[in-house]
């Protein structure tokens, strides 16, 4: 009799515990659903890149698991900035609480709770494109033809016949499948006979290029935007915008990667917004060792780990004429056997300021991040970038392994680069 009671006991207490442990444990629709909504639905979902959809309690709740480990390790959502070095606008990375939340859920066994708790819609996210003025697609479809990866540039003719300025930019991928990532470069009118002389030396719409368009690398080719997936359409900073001369020709490059490709066609647009005039003109400045581009000083030699090479320099001369400038947005760009790279400010006066630090280098996810309040830099600072490489393994190049070999600047897919970019205002 007294055993019995003891267990009865021991049972009731156990039970209470359980239900008050439950009442308090994050549910699908309550907890997750709204962090996987604005912050995974945008990849994960028919049509798009990401493996396996999540836009059910049963697909969220079938990767419950795994998506807890990518969300600790911060494999997911991609974004390769350390959050340490700098304060990001439209950074989608998970809070500290949100991780753990996806971790309480999947540990009390993935509740779904109840679907009136669930958000109503998804948040619009930050940004975005407030008027696209001219969406300018690719001249005619292409097909693509070199397996598994081809880089190809289109020339697309710019429209205005007047000085206008683009103050908003976005891709629109056509063919999901195999558009892998986009940039936007600039031919400016003088430009434009080289890259048709490229564009004329290969069969078919366009040529084939890699690391940058393949003309001129003195900086005179500018650079417009770029897009990686999940990238959304946005207006450049406020006030700014980026001088579009009229007769100039977009050069843009489409990554294709055809391991997923449906076999269509691909007709990829760019997205812009103009306005006759801005507060600040705006410019994207390349910030390389003149010495690494042009007399080969940039080696990395094959067997090394970890290779490095940095630069620094004060570059208010040669910008703005010895002028302060503001720093709005800041990308990064090596190939794929760059392991990390920096870029920051050694300030006259004295201290450090990071700009963009990128701790674990993926080529396939280059984008510009765009700070949350500019960056001044001041005639006297020193802009620096440094760039690591590992040279050790072989590469897989054409989907063949290939051994290490000795590298150096170039834009073949066998050489390397290490380049900053700024989106640049004068104070
Ligand atoms: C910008 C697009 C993008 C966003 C946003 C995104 N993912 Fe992914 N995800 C991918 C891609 C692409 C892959 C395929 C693997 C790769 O290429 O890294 C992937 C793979 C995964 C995988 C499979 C990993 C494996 O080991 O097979 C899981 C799970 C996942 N994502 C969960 C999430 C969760 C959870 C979020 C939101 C917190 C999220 N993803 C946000 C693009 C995205």
């Amino acid at each position: 009799m007294l055993k019995i009671a003891v267990a009865g006991l021991v049972l009731a207490g156990c039970t209470s515990e359980q239900s008050e442990e439950v009442a308090s444990a994050p549910t699908y629709y309550r907890d997750v659903q709204p962090i996987i909504q604005d912050h995974c639905v945008a990849c994960h979902q028919p049509g798009e890149i990401g493996d396996g959809h999540l836009t059910s309690y049963e697909e969220v709740r079938a990767l419950g698991p795994i998506i807890r480990g990518t969300v600790e390790t911060r494999l997911m959502p991609p974004w390769l900035a350390d959050p340490g070095c700098n304060e990001f606008a439209h950074d989608p990375s998970l809070s500290d609480e949100q991780i753990a939340t996806i971790g309480a859920w999947v540990d009390a066994g993935m509740p779904a709770g109840d679907p009136a708790d669930a958000p109503q819609e998804q948040k619009s996210g930050e940004g975005g494109m407030s008027r696209v003025d001219h969406t300018l697609a690719l001249p005619v479809a292409y097909e693509p033809v070199l397996s598994p990866d081809d880089y190809r540039c289109f020339l697309i003719d710019w429209p205005e016949d007047e000085v206008r300025y683009v103050t908003g930019f976005g891709v629109s991928p056509d063919n999901k499948s195999s558009v892998h990532h986009v940039i936007a470069f600039v031919a400016p009118p003088s430009q434009v006979s080289i890259y048709e002389g490229l564009d004329a030396a290969e069969q078919g719409p366009g040529y084939t290029c890699y690391g940058g368009p393949g003309g001129p690398q003195d900086g005179s080719t500018g650079f417009l935007g770029a897009w990686a997936p999940g990238t959304p359409p946005s207006d450049l900073p406020a006030g700014t915008g980026i001088r579009m001369a009229p007769g100039s020709k977009l050069i843009v490059q489409v990554h294709y990667n055809l391991l997923s490709w449906d076999g269509e066609p691909d007709r990829t647009a760019i997205d812009v917004k103009v306005d006759p005039t801005v507060e600040h003109e705006a410019q994207w400045a390349f910030f390389a060792n003149p010495a690494w581009i042009f007399s080969g000083q940039m080696p990395i030699a094959a067997g090394e780990a970890d290779a490095t090479h940095s630069f620094s320099m004060d570059p208010t001369d040669f910008l703005y004429g010895g002028r302060s400038f503001y720093i709005h947005q800041a990308g990064l760009h090596m190939h794929t056997r760059g392991t990390e790279a920096t870029l920051d400010i050694v300030r006259g006066g004295a201290g450090e300021s990071c700009l963009l630090d990128i701790p674990r280098w993926d080529f396939n996810w280059q984008f510009p991040y765009r700070f949350k309040e500019p960056a001044i830099f001041n005639p006297g600072d020193q802009l620096r970038i440094i760039c690591h490489w590992d040279n050790s393994r072989p590469q897989s190049v054409g989907g063949r392994a290939e051994p290490p070999r000795d590298l150096n600047w170039g834009e073949g897919t066998n050489d390397e680069m290490c380049l900053g970019m700024l989106y640049v205002t004068p104070q």
